[in-house]
């Protein structure tokens, strides 16, 4: 369906779902605009999906991890690695009364994807029915990239059109692919070209098959540099990244973001305030993301719960131009995990954890966030040296 807000040229050639106009005989003048693009076969949906996720006082709960993390998450308390407890986890997370209040959309493995519950019922329509939005995770993960400084470049091209069709099919909305920049590994201009690339093909293709594309350029915690140093590398990222999703003719206003908030270095011997936090990454946003965007979805990169709540809720205190929240894993998960321990009478009371530290990003997102009875347990660091997802 063509979107109203974007003009379609009636001798427009097609490209897959998006337009462009003929180029122009070389007598006539040069015209303004050499090409128009837009009015791809989703354009209106892309937007209406990036605009439910990205609404007041709810953020996205990714849970996401390849079936290796997935693993370590249940090695953490105790639990095998297999398909079963993958599931029930899972099955514990989405089934959560109330959830929708505060999250509006749920990122997806593959596996969770096509999985049910125990009595059959499909998450994906547990999650709509709770009125959030299923998403996926479609990059292949990292491999090393030849060539640089001991950095990695994101897998996952290679058949993702015919893969996001499929995910649609089965009720994907929206998609996500991480890569990462290491600030302690340079970072080279090549990996930085190389992941604004991956990401800009990436989100073309998504909006292609109909899903809202996640932007996630994770610059990671690892390093002893101050502030100002991840400041001035996430700009040069987020610089290329737009440059590129420009050049792909990516439509802004059907994606979504999920930067790195902008700290020191995890063994920086100074830790920054929420407020400093707050500064030094609207300052990197401001100067970088055009307010088409609708939403900006922080990732938590293995800050402690309240940590990644307080600096959110700092981010909130005056009007953004675009929807400021969370997509965290580790930072809505942690306690689930550890009240849950695997044991079913402990599914209430773990659900009940997601449910308090959902609550606590929504006051943030809406900026009226306030530590006061965080326990102990939410305030541990979960930072990992090299973090793989
Ligand atoms: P966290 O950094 O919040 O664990 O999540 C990162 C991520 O990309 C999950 O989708």
């Amino acid at each position: 369906m063509a979107s109203s807000c974007f003009k379609v040229l009636s001798s427009s050639p097609w490209i897959g779902h998006r337009s462009f106009a003929a180029n122009p005989s070389a007598s006539s003048p040069p015209p303004r605009v050499s090409f128009a693009i837009r009015a791809g076969a989703y354009s209106d949906e892309l937007v209406q999906t990036a605009k439910s996720i990205a609404s007041p006082g709810r953020g996205i709960l990714a849970i996401d991890e390849s079936n290796a993390t997935c693993g370590k998450r249940l090695a953490s308390i105790g639990l095998d690695n297999t398909e079963e407890n993958r599931q029930a986890y899972r099955q514990l997370l989405l089934t959560t009364p109330g959830l929708g209040d505060y999250i509006s959309g749920s990122i997806l493995f593959e596996e969770t994807l096509y999985q049910s519950t125990k009595d059959g019922k499909k998450f994906v329509d547990c999650l709509r029915d709770a009125n959030i939005v299923p998403g996926i995770k479609v990059d292949k993960g990292l491999s090393p990239l030849p060539g640089s400084n001991q950095e990695s470049w994101c897998q996952g091209l290679d058949g993702l059109a015919s893969r996001s069709a499929e995910y649609y099919k089965q009720g994907a909305r929206f998609a996500k692919w991480r890569t990462v920049v290491s600030v302690p590994c340079g970072p080279s201009a090549l990996a930085v070209k190389e992941a604004a690339w991956g990401l800009a093909r990436y989100a073309a293709i998504s909006q292609d098959n109909g899903l809202v594309p996640i932007v996630e350029p994770e610059i990671l915690l690892d390093g002893d540099h101050p502030i100002e140093r991840t400041l001035e590398v996430a700009e040069k990222v987020w610089s290329e990244v737009f440059f590129y999703l420009a050049h792909n003719n990516v439509m802004f206003e059907g994606i979504l973001l999920k930067p790195s908030m902008v700290t020191p270095g995890a063994e920086h011997k100074n830790k920054a305030s929420p407020e400093t936090v707050a500064e030094f990454t609207l300052t990197m946003l401001k100067r970088r993301v055009p307010p088409a965007v609708p939403g900006i979805m922080f990732l938590s990169g293995g800050q402690s719960e309240a940590e990644a709540t307080l600096n959110l809720n700092a981010m909130n205190q005056s009007p953004n131009p675009w929807h400021v929240s969370f997509s965290y894993a580790r930072a809505l998960q942690n306690s689930v995990l550890r009240t849950w321990q695997g044991k079913p009478e402990k599914i209430e009371a773990s659900q009940k954890a997601l449910l308090v530290r959902a609550k606590a990003n929504s006051l943030a997102q809406l900026g009226k966030y306030s530590a006061e009875g965080e326990n102990e347990d939410a305030k541990k660091g979960m930072f990992v040296k090299g973090y793989t997802y």
